[in-house]
């Protein structure tokens, strides 16, 4: 059985903890998009909003950071109470910032867009606990899925299986009913949604949905 990451992105910020609340009970962990307008062109929100969650809730803080420079955040995210941040490949060598995690107990994600080759990230695949699979350019909640993006998850299912790695895949955007079982099926063990989850009036039955679709 996989796991649901509602993608706090499409929450109402007004009022992030209440939203929190209404998936705690059906999904496994919160992902936290943090975007700072140059690495992509939108803005949402940072560690002082990780630091105010973490008090509020007990899940998961899955953080995908969207920014240019990750290095300068890292001690801020985890001082703040974040379980792993996600960097992105196209940064270029992530295995100082892995270290920097390490060095403060948190899990270690990689990321990778829509038209990064896998290739970019299989030299990193024994030192990362999570790889995300970008499944619309990153940026905006509520885009369309990218299927052409399953044959990376696929390959890099049968690697991590074939070398027995204890990496989880994740994916990334425009998952929904009809996504979740292609998702599932190509080999994600994580799948994130938000407008999916967020946009929908009862966010625990979402959750639920998405799992029995992808997993049932
Ligand atoms: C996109 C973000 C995603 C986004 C997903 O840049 O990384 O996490 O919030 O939103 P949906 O599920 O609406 O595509
Ligand atoms: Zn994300």
């Amino acid at each position: 059985m996989g796991k649901i990451a509602p993608s706090i992105l499409a929450c109402d910020f007004s009022q992030l903890a209440a939203e929190v609340e209404t998936v705690t009970a059906d999904a496994d962990l919160l992902h936290v998009d943090v975007m700072d307008g140059h690495f992509v062109p939108n803005l949402s929100i940072g560690a002082p909003v990780v630091k105010c969650l973490r008090p509020r809730t007990d899940m998961y803080l899955d953080c995908h950071l969207m920014i240019d420079n990750p290095g300068d955040l890292l001690d801020q995210f985890a001082t703040a109470g974040a379980n792993s941040c996600t960097v992105h490949i196209e940064l270029g060598d992530p295995r100082p910032l892995f270290d920097r995690m390490r060095a403060h107990n948190m899990r270690v994600g990689l990321v990778l867009n829509p038209d990064t080759p896998l290739d970019a990230v299989l030299p990193h695949l024994d030192e990362i606990d999570m790889l995300l699979f970008m499944s619309v350019h990153p940026g905006f909640g509520g885009q369309a899925f990218l299927p052409e993006v399953l044959d990376k998850v696929r390959a890099a299912r049968a690697i991590v299986d074939e070398r027995q790695l204890p990496v989880e895949l994740e994916i990334d955007g425009g998952i929904n009913l009809e996504t979740a079982p292609l998702a599932a099926a190509a080999g994600a063990d994580i799948l994130v949604a938000g407008s999916a989850v967020f946009g929908a009036p009862d966010r625990g039955a979402a959750c639920r949905a998405i799992r029995a679709a992808a997993w049932g």
